[in-house]
């Protein structure tokens, strides 16, 4: 699924499209450029799954890791001050992976092997200006399938 967005509130409508559909134990897997909308799309997720924490998310880029309780908990990493998995497995960040909450994690590049095999890959391009390329994709069934719902959602609603 390949989407352009021209706004930063186009990106923020599109994560919480996304978080609508995401349940406990997901994975979003967020690569791609500096200031590509990755803490952006993250802000529409929690919208989504966790209104109640929406005013604490932020870049996590000192902290490593912002926890958003709601009804689904959601896990916010940025790995960018990380060097590798084993880096990131030392600290005992990989612990959340897979639990009973929803997973974001910005600058994924770093993760190598500890990334979960289902995941969502979202990737954020720069096409100058505003406009953001952003793509998903997926290796699981399931997940494609949400992928697939998503799609929909968003013909749906447009950027409304
Ligand atoms: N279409 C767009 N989508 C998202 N952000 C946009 C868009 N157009 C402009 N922007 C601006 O780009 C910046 C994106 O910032 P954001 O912090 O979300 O990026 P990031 O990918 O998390 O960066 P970093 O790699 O530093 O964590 C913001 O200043 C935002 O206002
Ligand atoms: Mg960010």
């Amino acid at each position: 699924m390949i989407i352009i967005t021209r706004s930063p509130l186009e990106t923020e409508t599109l994560g919480r499209q996304l978080g609508s559909l995401l349940k406990g134990g997901a994975f979003v897997a967020l690569f791609g450029d500096l200031g590509g909308g990755k803490t952006c799309f993250t802000r529409g997720i929690v919208a989504a799954a966790a209104p109640e924490s929406i005013h604490l998310v932020a870049s996590p880029t000192f902290a490593i890791m912002n926890e958003y309780p709601g009804p689904v908990p959601v896990y916010h990493f940025d790995f960018y001050r990380l060097a590798s998995g084993h880096e990131i497995s030392e600290l005992g960040f990989d612990d959340f992976f897979l639990g009973e909450g929803i997973c974001i994690a910005e600058w994924s590049e770093r993760l190598g092997g500890l990334l979960p095999a289902d995941h969502i890959k979202v990737t954020f391009e720069h096409l100058g200006d505003d406009c953001r390329k952003i793509t998903m994709v997926t290796d699981h069934a399931d997940t494609q399938t949400l992928i697939d719902e998503l799609k929909s959602l968003v013909n749906r609603e447009e950027f409304l």
